[in-house]
């Protein structure tokens, strides 16, 4: 009986641990999507903001250190590039920190913080996606 409990024991924590490696080799790939998402979440959420003329500056603040914190998973979600590649990385969290400390308290402070953050975005898209 006891043994048979633990063959049961095993086959479940065997099953459970398989579909956690294959979820582990599935996500490899697009995790680089899921950074990007990220991204796009929080430099959109900025962006609408300054369109429909609402900046909160708590609210900002929040999506910019978003934005960077959601950088620090680059290496993890493109390993192995070249370095122009992480150069443009670099430059993106640079943009990003420069933000951040710029602390947008009005919609135009927050159009000109986000406007080099955006260009980085895009010339990396022009250059990789
Ligand atoms: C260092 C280069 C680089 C920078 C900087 C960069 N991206 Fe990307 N982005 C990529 C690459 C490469 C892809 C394609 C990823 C893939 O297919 O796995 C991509 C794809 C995307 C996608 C599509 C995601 C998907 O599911 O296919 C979005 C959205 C995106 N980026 C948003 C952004 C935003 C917003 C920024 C700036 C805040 C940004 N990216 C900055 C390299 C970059």
């Amino acid at each position: 009986m006891r043994s048979a409990l633990l063959i049961v024991l095993g086959l479940a924590i065997g099953i459970v641990g398989t579909v956690f490696a294959m979820n582990a080799l599935h996500s490899r790939e697009p995790y680089s999507h899921t950074v990007m998402t990220m991204m796009s979440h929080h430099a959109g959420a900025l962006s609408a903001a300054v369109k429909a003329q609402k900046c909160d500056a708590v609210q900002s603040q929040r999506h910019l250190s978003r934005l960077l914190e959601t950088q620090a998973d680059f290496d993890e979600a493109f390993p192995g590039v070249d370095q122009p590649f992480k150069d443009e990385a670099t430059k993106l969290r640079e943009k990003t920190q420069a933000a951040l400390q710029a602390a947008p308290a009005d919609c135009k402070a927050l159009a000109a913080a986000i406007k080099p953050i955006g260009e980085t975005c895009q010339s990396c898209h022009q250059q990789y996606r």
